[in-house]
């Protein structure tokens, strides 16, 4: 097992960048089915759920190469529309691949997701919008089987702007005759990414980045290039940590457009911000001060920082209060704090952060990817050695996140077997 050895008490200060986005790689790679041609992707990070996700497309029958930070995907020859039960496991978006199998072949058949533990993450807005599809679902031994005659256009309203179920509805309305109209959609800027994605391929979708987006059937689509867009949550994480040192960076390759409900939030804590096209200045006060957040649907405070926000709180001045309304249990790595020092009380998913006291170093243990960035940053402050381990959760979500923070003047290696 594969842990982090981080010794804390070092500003991070210098330049950095961001990656291209987990969350819009995963279901662009998914999409790239749908052309039943070529697909060239760029920006598209180094990390296991990208992997996995290609792993998948390969079992399905697509042919992948990798050529100098190019991903090449031929899906002419796919001869599969079962989505493997253990790569399924693994990872919850794998469920997108779900949406562009119905689109091309009017079946699909899938098990449950896996994937981060942060609360029970269930798929009945996915299967309602396949219904309102036209595509017959039957469940069986844990096995969802999709199967249509012919996919109609539709009117999905969704109960909850979910990001996932948002993204599989644009999927699978792709081919069908006439225009979907997809009403309280998650607005998040993956969302606009794949939309983007989509009409470069010959689609016909509009919309994205509001709650009402639209699909108007095509015949066909076409061989595609594209380039991913950067990383927001990478993004913020590194400012969060950076922020918690007390140090000042130079971000750059970054939308910061995508990350205004964050700074605004690192501003009240008495963080400089001073943005340039596609850069972000941040420069530490002193002393950080407490804030309050609350996490919401884009364009409110993503759910996705609010781990990595809070572990910087608990070096705050004050006490910070934390709403979490879109997974009920996504606090379970302040356990972990908590056993550096940190003073915590959590009610339901509301959690009381009294910071300003000085964490020490520990041995702890992942439970989540931003979770486990969290317990990261709050290594890089503690005084002393701390360990992270099961960072199999982490290095799902974060390309190359040791060599970054160690070329900020972090000291981080990754330990096998210990
Ligand atoms: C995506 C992101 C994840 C982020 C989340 C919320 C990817 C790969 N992952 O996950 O990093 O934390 O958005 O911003 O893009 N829900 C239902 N029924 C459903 C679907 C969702 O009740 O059928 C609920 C979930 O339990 C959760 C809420 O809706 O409470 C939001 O989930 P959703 O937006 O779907 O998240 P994901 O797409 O899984």
């Amino acid at each position: 097992m594969k842990s982090y050895i981080i010794e804390g008490g070092r500003k991070l200060e210098g330049e950095s960048y961001v990656s291209g986005s987990k969350n819009a790689s995963l279901p662009i790679i998914a999409a790239s089915i749908l052309n039943g041609g070529v697909t060239k992707l760029y920006n598209v990070p180094n990390i296991h759920d990208t992997q996995k996700m290609l792993e998948i497309l390969k079992k399905l029958g697509c042919k992948i190469k990798h050529n100098s930070g190019k991903i090449i995907i031929d899906s002419k020859n796919i001869k599969r529309w079962e989505i493997p039960e253990d790569l399924m496991r693994q990872m919850r978006s794998s469920v997108i691949i779900a949406g562009a199998l119905i689109a091309r072949f009017q079946k699909a058949t899938f098990s449950y997701p896996g994937g981060c533990d942060i609360g029970s993450r269930p798929i009945d807005l996915h299967l309602k919008a396949f219904e309102k599809l036209g595509v017959n679902i039957e469940e069986e031994a844990g096995f969802i089987h999709c199967q249509s005659d012919k996919i109609t256009s539709a009117e999905i309203q969704l109960d909850f702007p979910s990001v996932g179920a948002t993204e599989n509805s644009i999927l699978a309305a792709i081919f069908a005759d006439g225009e979907t109209v997809i009403k309280n959609a998650a607005m998040e800027p993956e969302i606009v990414d794949l939309q983007k994605f989509l009409n470069r391929m010959g689609a016909k979708v509009t919309g994205a980045g509001t709650n009402i987006i639209k699909v108007q059937g095509v015949k066909r689509l076409k061989d595609v290039s594209y380039k991913i867009m950067p990383d927001r949550i990478e993004a913020g994480t590194l400012l969060c940590m950076c922020a918690a040192t007390g140090g000042k960076m130079f971000l750059k390759d970054v939308k910061p457009d995508h990350l205004a409900p964050v700074l605004h939030k690192l501003e009240e804590t008495g963080c400089k911000i001073e943005i340039k096209d596609t850069s972000i200045i941040l420069e530490a006060p002193k002393k950080l001060k407490a804030v309050d957040i609350k996490t919401m649907p884009y364009p409110g405070f993503p759910t996705d920082m609010q781990s990595v926000f809070s572990a910087m709180l608990c070096f705050a001045k004050g006490t910070s209060i934390i709403t979490e309304n879109i997974f009920e249990s996504r606090f379970k790595y302040m356990s972990e704090l908590k056993r550096m020092g940190a003073k915590i009380t959590i009610e339901g998913r509301t959690a009381v952060i009294k910071g300003g006291k000085r964490l020490s170093n520990a041995t702890v243990s992942a439970t989540d990817l931003r979770g486990g960035a969290a317990l990261i940053l709050a290594g890089l402050v503690a005084r002393g050695k701390t360990k992270v381990e099961n960072i199999g959760y982490i290095l799902r979500g974060y390309e190359n996140l040791d060599q970054k923070l160690n070329d900020l003047g972090a000291k981080i290696v990754i330990k096998e077997g210990e």
